[in-house]
Order: structure tokens, then sequence, then C-alpha cells
């Protein structure tokens, strides 16, 4: 069966762009592969956070991502620290990629013009990234598209490793959906919509109420004609529109644009469709939120799962190396 990994940080809650362009694939994808999903709080750690907050929001975001149609019965959920070979085999990564290639990732050229404080684990993000996927022999890795140039770099880095030290492991590929790949803010539509931008009015949280994303949808920048057309050079903010509009409902935002002559139908019928997506989703949330102890379980369900195969992958790696094996592991 394919094997399927893909990861998502805990920055806060999930967002539109998140839900169409990542988690609603992943919900699809878990029925007939073998799926992987990883709650990365240690890439979220690259910039600094407050103590104690990324324990409420790892566990709000589990539960959100299980309420967004994951099922742990189905597929494997679990949280990136606590599965210690992804840190391990990250170094091992970090041997094998180049300080230039690092240089020229768009993530860290965007998030480091945002931060003072540039950490260095901030530079070496994509290595852990490619622990997280090579670790389990990830054939395909579902996820927006701004994601895949770090999964480009983990393809190139699985090569130089196999050709370094004989087959290891295997060389995965991005799975990028056709709509809703790309959503951007709402009122600044060049840039994608996220939650780092300091942009409340511009992006749509999946727990928003039927009222703040009718407001919000409502006000999205667009532009001074009137013509509804699928161009994101000329018009970003009228696509962007069409884009959430045929992500939510399934339809291609191309043909979409030649049902409207006026933007206003164009965004009552967006504001619709994505309150009636998210619906479901926010009552099922309220169930998982009031039994945080049931999603530690679960989460550790997932942990152990994904344990066994990362310590097998990590083993063999450090095999292949020929690093000099322990007579016996200390702890173990
Ligand atoms: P992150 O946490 O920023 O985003 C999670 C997923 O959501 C997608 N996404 C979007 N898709 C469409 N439009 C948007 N505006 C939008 N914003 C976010 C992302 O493409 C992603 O699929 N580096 C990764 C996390 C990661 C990972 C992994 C992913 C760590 N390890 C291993 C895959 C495999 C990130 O920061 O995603």
């Amino acid at each position: 069966m394919t094997r399927v990994l893909s990861g998502i940080q805990p920055t806060g809650d999930l967002h539109l762009g998140n839900y169409l362009g990542a988690v609603r694939n992943w919900a699809r994808m878990q029925h007939r592969t073998d799926a992987f999903f990883c709650v990365v709080d240690l890439h979220a750690v690259t910039v600094p956070k407050a103590p104690g907050e990324m324990r409420a929001v790892t566990l709000r975001l589990s539960q959100l991502l299980m309420a967004a149609g994951l099922d742990p019965e189905t597929c494997t959920i679990f949280v990136q620290s606590h599965v210690p070979e992804h840190t391990e085999c990250a170094w091992l990564m970090e041997c094998t990629v180049s300080f230039g290639e690092l240089s020229r990732m768009t993530q860290f050229k965007d998030k480091s013009d945002r931060h003072d404080f540039i950490s260095a684990g901030l530079f070496t993000y994509p290595a852990l990234q490619a622990a997280d996927i090579l670790l389990y022999d990830t054939d395909e890795v579902p996820v927006g598209a701004d994601q895949r140039q770090h999964v480009e770099i983990t393809r190139d880095i699985a090569e130089r490793f196999n050709s370094r030290y004989g087959e290891t492991f295997t060389v995965p590929k991005a799975v990028v959906p056709a709509a809703g790949a790309r959503i951007m803010d709402l009122q600044r539509p060049t840039d994608k919509m996220s939650k780092s931008l300091d942009s409340p009015r511009g992006s749509v949280g999946l727990l928003d109420e039927p009222g703040a994303v009718n407001r919000k949808i409502k006000a999205a920048v667009t532009d001074s004609e009137s013509e509804v057309r699928y161009d994101f050079e000329a018009k970003p903010g009228v696509s962007n529109l069409l884009s959430i509009l045929g992500a939510a409902t399934d339809r291609d935002p191309a043909d979409l644009a030649g049902e409207y002559t006026r933007y206003g139908p164009l965004k009552a019928d967006a504001a619709a469709a994505v309150i009636e997506l998210l619906g479901p989703l926010q009552a099922r949330f309220a169930e998982l939120e009031a039994d945080p102890a049931e999603t530690s379980r679960l989460l550790q369900v997932g942990a152990d799962k994904a344990r066994a195969i990362a310590a097998a992958t990590l083993a063999r790696a450090k095999a292949n190396i020929g690093l000099l094996e322990p007579l016996a592991q200390p702890f173990e």
C-alpha cells in the first residue's frame, strides 16, 4: 500500500488554507493509503514560544485534525516530539544537505525577514522535515503548493544519502491538490493565507463562527473592475474567491467564473459554501475538546505505531553509514 506522510505546525488554529490545501486531502487519502500525520511541534519552536504555550496548542491542533476527519483508527496521528528518532535522524540529514541548498529555501528567506531572532533551527528546518518524511519510507507527501520546495530538497537529500551509503531511503514525491493548493489572504490576495501575517481579517479560521466567515469573505479585497475571471496575475482577489468556492464545492474555479457576472453573488456563494463546510467540523471539535485525556491516549497510540517504524529506519541509516553499534542500548 502507498505510504503517505504529512505534517503541520501547531502555530494556532487551522485556517482555510491549511484545510483546503492539505488536511481535507489527508482525510480523503487515509482510506486508500497507509497514512501518517504528524503535528510538528519541534518545527514550531524554531521561532521562540512562551513557556507552556506549545502544550495547549498541540493538543488543540490534534483535536482539530481529528474533527477535520482524520480518524486515529484509520491513520496514524502523532506528535513529532513524542518520537525522538526525528531529531536524531535530522542530524544525519543536516550532514547530507549543503549550506547553499538551505540558503535557497524561500520559507527560510520569508521567515527570517519577519523575525529579529533568527535561530539556527529556522535555517536547518528542512533537514528536520526531511527526517519526518524519510523515516517512514514515505511514497507520497500531500501538501499545499508552498511546501513543494521542501519536498524537493527531501528528495535530493534521500538520493544523496543513498548514493553515499547505499539504498536506505525511499525517494518521496509531493502531491498537491488541483484546487485549493494556494489559498490567499482575503485582505492581501498576493500573500498566502497564514496566521503569522497578523491579518485576522484576511484569514478564515476553521473555528470561526458563521457571522465572522460571512463578514470576512464579504469584505475580501477584489479590484475596481466587475468582470469575474480566473486569472491570479491580473485578478488575485477574485481568483482567490473562485479558488475557495471551487475547493469547497469540488468544482473547477475556471468553470465557476463563467457562472458569475458580479462580485457580490460570488462572495455570497463562497461564504455560504465555507460555512456549510465548517459546520460539522466545528460540532465534532466541541465533542473532542471536552475529553482531552482521550486525545492524549490516541496520540500515545499513534506515537507507538510511528516509533516502531522510525526506529527501524534510523537503525538502517546508522548501520549503512557504518557507525559503531553500542553493545547494548543503555535505556531499553
Ligand atoms: P504548515 O504548518 O505551514 O502548513 C500545513 C499544510 O497546510 C498547507 N498550507 C496551505 N495550503 C494552501 N493555501 C495556504 N494558504 C496554505 N497555508 C498552509 C501547507 O502547504 C501544508 O501542507 N513545513 C511544513 C510542516 C511540515 C511537513 C513535514 C509537511 C513539517 N514536516 C513533513 C509535510 C511533511 C509547514 O510549515 O506546514
